[in-house]
């Protein structure tokens, strides 16, 4: 079946989770490919809502965290003209066809994926890696906080991708599993029903690797629960603050030594935002040893000004015109949902579901 496809442009499709303003790592993992998208493709964007309930959030906040991340996509420059921009909760047929799939997904699965994992194991206090999650979760049977909502994420954002017929799904290297999961899926409703309704979606990196932006504490990715972000809405004070405070080491002691990890992240992050030979400078510098963390950080901090300050000139801008915001989401449900209601009465009809 082909009609449900765009002849003429590749299905774009991503989101990202309403849970609190947008960070570099959102920005380069996610959005700034969805920018640079738009031109090319045939692009929908949502905001996350449905997913960001597996958490719990406080309802007004929730409420708010969805109106910034819209203001955000547009700020960053996010054309509705161009895109089908929506909020997840604004298209029912996402909800009915997420019910239907979970036929299709296997707990086992499900229960080994590592975000599931990550979060299980945070909720009940489990350090290990082993198979000791399965047995506490088994055992802990009215933890809400390892819900069956965030055991059926995947499932929710496989329904997500297929609901389009996507092609690709910009996101960055965090959500890989669960694309592979999408694919998945997909695959076991066609050769259940035998059919080829649906066709594998990858992600999407301009040809080279899903980005990995690491935060400022030294260690790992830059992450909302982790407290290492810096956020597109982030002044120049605080920005510039959070930057000269990034974890560093004692500096290299022998030419040309490997950079510890804090080194290493603070050079993955000059080499998003700054110049090539302003990066070359700081690179030989390190290997020379003459390098001075203090001017590397206040480099960077100044490149990173430059990307995100305009953005946040906007956000200001367009998070206070509710009238606008909602008239663009109401635009891009109406549009999300032609899609998607087709897609949906097929996949019902497909499964067996009443026709008559
Ligand atoms: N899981 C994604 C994240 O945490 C958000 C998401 C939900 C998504 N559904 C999606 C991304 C569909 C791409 C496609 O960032």
């Amino acid at each position: 079946m082909s009609e449900h496809k765009n002849e003429d442009k590749k299905v774009v499709l991503s989101g990202i989770r309403a849970t609190g303003n947008l960070h570099l790592g959102n920005y380069y993992g996610a959005l700034s490919k969805f920018v640079r998208m738009q031109d090319d493709y045939d692009c929908r964007y949502f905001v996350a809502d449905l997913h960001a309930l597996t958490t719990h959030p406080d309802p007004g906040m929730l409420h708010e965290n969805v109106k910034e991340i819209l203001a955000e996509y547009l700020a960053a420059g996010l054309d509705p003209e161009k895109n089908i921009i929506y909020v997840q909760s604004d298209v029912p047929e996402i909800a009915e066809m997420y019910l239907l799939m979970n036929m299709h997904a296997g707990i086992g699965e499900l229960m080994r994926t590592a975000s599931f994992k990550d979060k299980a194991r945070k909720a009940l206090g489990i350090t290990s890696d082993s198979d000791e999650i399965e047995r506490e979760i088994c055992g802990n049977q009215t933890n809400r906080q390892v819900n069956a909502g965030l055991l059926t994420y995947p499932t929710l954002m496989a329904v997500d991708i297929l609901i389009h017929h996507a092609d690709f799904v910009p996101v960055g290297k965090d959500q890989e599993q669960h694309l592979e999961l999408t694919r998945r899926f997909g695959r076991r409703f066609n050769s259940f029903y035998k059919t080829d309704y649906f066709h594998d979606a990858v992600n999407f990196n301009f040809g080279g690797d899903a980005v990995k932006v690491p935060g400022l504490d030294g260690s790992g990715k830059m992450g909302k629960s982790e407290g290492n972000c810096i956020y597109l809405i982030d002044d120049e004070k605080t920005l510039r603050k959070k930057v000269m405070r990034a974890v560093t080491d004692e500096g290299p002691k022998v030419p040309d030594s490997e950079p510890t990890e804090p080194i290493r992240n603070l050079f993955t992050l000059m080499e998003l935002v700054s110049a090539p030979d302003t990066l070359g400078h700081f690179r030989s510098a390190y290997a020379d040893c003459s390098i001075r963390y203090g001017d590397l950080k206040k480099q960077l901090a100044e490149d990173i000004l430059k990307v995100t300050l305009p953005i946040r000139e906007r956000i200001l801008d367009i998070r206070g015109d509710d009238e606008y915001l909602s008239r663009v989401v109401q635009r891009g449900a109406e549009r999300a949902r032609e899609t998607a209601a087709r897609t949906l009465r097929e996949v019902r009809e497909i499964m067996g579901i009443r026709k008559f």
